[in-house]
């Protein structure tokens, strides 16, 4: 019995990186995958295709997710094929770096309405349908679950990147505030906080040897990490396995969050 066996899930932003990663996992696991995208319908067939080929099922859907109406039309689309969701992972993000002094409105509107407005508005939907649906129990004792995918950025401050920081930081506490809000419904609500995982993000933090060293140097547990990485813990925060858990952010980083620059100073 695969832990995810029957169950829905949505991965937004799964057409490259993490998102990539994450649901090839849950389909792994037994979840009917919907791998939305916003630009790369190529990104996201290949990851379909995937999936097929090791005997899943997994549809793509196009949705820039931070318009209301295309995230409404995501859902119906997802309703019209598998009926119902039970999980969703809120992944799409993007960075748009810039000094702080010559930010743009635009850098820092893209960012937010993405990576922060794009999780409220995913989220709502399917909490609407867990709500209506509420729980099924031969598929999972709890009525749905939410992953967002956060950042070590939602804690570690990040020079150059205000946008991006201040949209993870926001993504916490809109994540802690619906897990407290929704538990009483049986609603699982965490997040995923990964450190360097290599991906076409960061693909300037380790293309270069001299760039990979500084960055390992981050990284007490001295690898980047792989998008498998995520994708485990994405499994498990899915499954009844980790049932008693809601309102928390499991940091997948290597150790980037414990100061390493402390390991000799201080
Ligand atoms: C960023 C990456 C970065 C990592 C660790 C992620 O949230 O998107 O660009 O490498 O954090 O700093």
């Amino acid at each position: 019995m695969q832990p995810l066996q029957d169950q829905v899930a949505l991965v937004t932003g799964g057409s490259s990186g993490i998102g990539a990663g994450v649901a090839k996992c849950l389909a792994q696991a037994g979840a009917k995958v919907v791998v939305n995208y916003s630009s790369s319908a190529e990104g996201a067939q290949q990851v379909v295709r995937e999936i097929e080929s090791e005997g899943g099922t997994a549809i793509s859907v196009q949705a820039d997710v931070s318009q209301a109406d295309r995230v409404q039309h995501l859902f119906q689309q997802l309703f019209d094929v598998f009926g119902t969701i039970d999980i969703l992972v809120n992944n799409a993000g993007l960075q748009k770096d810039a000094a702080f002094v010559d930010m743009t409105l635009d850098d820092w509107n893209k960012v937010i309405s993405v990576n922060l407005t794009g999780q409220f508005l995913c989220s709502q939907q399917a909490v609407k349908e867990f709500l209506r649906r509420g729980i099924v129990p031969e598929r999972s004792c709890a009525a749905g679950k939410i992953i967002c995918m956060s950042s070590v950025h939602e804690v570690i401050p990040w020079a150059g990147r205000c946008n991006y920081a201040a949209s993870k930081g926001g993504v916490m506490l809109l994540m802690q505030s619906m897990a407290q809000e929704l538990a009483p419904q049986k609603i699982r609500i965490n997040s995923i906080g990964p450190g360097a995982i290599q991906t076409p993000i960061n693909r300037s933090a380790w293309e270069t040897p001299y760039a990979k060293a500084k960055l390992l140097n981050l990284i007490p547990y001295n690898r980047i990490g792989v998008v498998e990485d995520i994708g485990k813990a994405a499994v498990w925060l899915a499954s009844d396995e980790s049932d008693y858990v809601t309102g928390t952010t499991l940091y997948v980083d290597g150790g980037m969050t414990l100061y390493p620059g402390f390991a000799t100073g201080g």
